[in-house]
């Protein structure tokens, strides 16, 4: 299926937004508040949004425009994080915000919708065109999609496009995940789907494809004859978060390794598509999505583990366990850890093992990737020196890029001890990084999928999960908790490596 090419300006940060309207279902929710209105007026303070441009909110709660307005000036003030507040500028862009109250199961929501984005387009010179953004409980995407739809909202006339942006989870598996794409595709094309995975827009993600691709240095080694093993951790330091409820359902896996750290694991493995372009781009990632191994339910003890923190005594603040975290089930049998190996069957990664690991309340917040070369053939020096070359491709908090190598000590002898080149974001381009929902808003804008999943890359990374998500389901020992609130995980895991003669890298 062709995607509409958006690449007549190949500079992707140069592309001009066309005038539009976001249409935000789930306003009054915790994203539209920490992330998307913040990365709204951030565009608009960079001068990146056109003079057409006016945000729906739409809730359940009742509020009328001003609230509204005031609302999200608090929001982007308290979550704007470094970039300064004008208040001259907010003023003018909280203009350009609407609000209307009503239930997403209501067929009169999107009559009093569709009659004010009429009027709002003339006011605000929108030209028609409008990005439905589905940011409310996931449960309620297919209801929305098809109010939308049943109002003759998912088409327009004389030329204006309409887009629908969806948050994860898209599904709960691999069958809920296809019923949901039925319900979408019954109004939506394939093109005007957006499904937004935001670690995508990270920088830094996006920053693999440059250093890969756009560097000779590294391609002939990336393989399985110089690349013994690939770990990807994510790391967060938080534990749940209030979210206790949405949570327990999902867990790690479900939560970070089926969509994000997938998509990352692609990004690294995947092959140069032939152009820079959304189709060649989303089609060699689908490709390395369906090349992992789908494991069958015996090996899942084997390659993958699952964690579930208990109560921290140590350190200067003690933490509960997640059974004893607000809106969690005492008896929850939630991963809040999870560590899979991944095989790759294809020409380059046979035999490569990718770990994948993420986890709540580990000892510290950071997502990286690390790269770990074969050792010499033949050691000329002590071995116990010698540390196997590792590149350390940084996603967050700090940004960069690190290669460790061994080098010669000072003195006497031939001693040897890992050093480290490291480039730092920061240092190297002084400039601020936005953030990946800014970088995303601006694609969906300009109609522009290269970041977003397709349909095809949703199926397979869950059919690469299912096996294990089935097996730990249907559990019938509670193994849990199995690690303490502020450390690197459960003993299990280490164990998965160590297996192999590997271990994780403490970050
Ligand atoms: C979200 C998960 O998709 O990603 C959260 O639902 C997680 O549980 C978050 O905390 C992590 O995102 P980031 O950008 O902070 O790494």
């Amino acid at each position: 299926m062709a995607d509409a090419n958006p690449f007549q300006d190949p500079l992707r940060f140069e592309r001009r937004v066309p005038s539009c309207a976001v249409v935000i279902f789930g306003a009054n929710g915790d994203l539209t508040k920490r992330k998307l209105l913040p990365s709204l007026y951030r565009l608009a303070f960079e001068r990146r949004l056109p003079q057409g441009f006016a945000v729906i909110g739409i809730s359940r709660t009742a509020m009328t425009d001003v609230e509204f307005r005031k609302k999200m000036e608090s929001s982007v003030k308290e979550f704007l994080e470094n970039s300064p507040f004008d208040q001259e500028l907010w003023d003018d862009f909280a203009r350009g915000l609407y609000y209307i109250a009503g239930d997403v199961a209501d067929a009169a929501l999107y009559q009093r919708l569709s009659v004010r984005l009429d009027e709002i387009s003339q006011i605000r010179q929108t030209a028609g065109n409008a990005l439905f953004y589905l940011s409310t409980q996931p449960s309620h995407y297919a209801t929305a999609a098809e109010g939308l739809g049943n109002a003759g909202l998912a088409r327009a006339a004389g030329g204006a496009w309409r887009r629908l942006v969806v948050e994860k989870p898209f599904g709960h598996d691999q069958s809920s995940a296809k019923d949901l794409e039925l319900a979408l595709h019954r109004h939506f094309s394939e093109e005007q789907i957006y499904r937004i995975d935001h670690y995508l827009g990270k920088e830094t993600v996006q920053n693999i494809l440059a250093f890969r691709f756009g560097n000779p240095l590294f391609e002939p080694l990336w393989n399985r004859q110089y690349i013994q093993h690939v770990q990807i951790t994510a790391a967060e330091s938080i534990g749940v978060e209030g979210r206790g409820g949405y949570y327990q359902e999902a867990g790690a896996l479900r939560d970070m390794i089926q969509n994000h750290l997938l998509q990352v694991l692609a990004t690294v493995a995947m092959e140069p598509s032939a152009v820079f372009e959304p189709t060649a781009v989303r089609d060699e990632r689908a490709k390395l999505l369906r090349s992992i191994r789908i494991y069958k339910p015996d090996d899942v003890d084997t390659f993958a583990v699952a964690g579930q923190y208990g109560p921290s005594a140590s350190g200067a603040k003690a933490m509960p366990g997640f059974r004893q975290e607000e809106g969690v089930d005492p008896k929850a049998m939630t991963d809040t850890y999870a560590a899979v190996e991944f095989q790759i069957d294809n020409w380059r990664w046979a035999g490569v093992p990718f770990y994948v690991r993420s986890g709540k309340r580990m000892p510290k917040r950071v997502t990286d990737i690390a790269i770990r070369f074969n050792p010499v053939p033949h050691s000329l020096f002590s071995s116990d020196t010698a540390r196997p070359n590792m590149l350390i491709l940084r996603i967050q908090p700090e940004e960069g890029i690190s290669l460790r190598f061994s080098s010669k000590q000072p003195g006497p002898g031939m001693k040897l001890r890992p050093v480290s080149m490291d480039f730092n974001y920061g240092t190297s381009f002084g400039m601020r990084t936005p953030t990946a929902y800014e970088t995303l808003l601006v694609d969906a804008m300009t109609g522009d999928a290269t970041l977003y999943t397709r349909q095809d890359m949703v199926e397979a990374s869950w059919e690469a999960v299912q096996p294990v998500l089935d097996v730990w389901g249907d559990r019938k020992a509670d193994p849990f908790p199995n690690y303490a609130a502020g450390s690197w995980g459960p003993r299990e895991s280490d164990e998965m490596l160590s297996r192999k003669g590997h271990e994780w890298r403490i970050p």
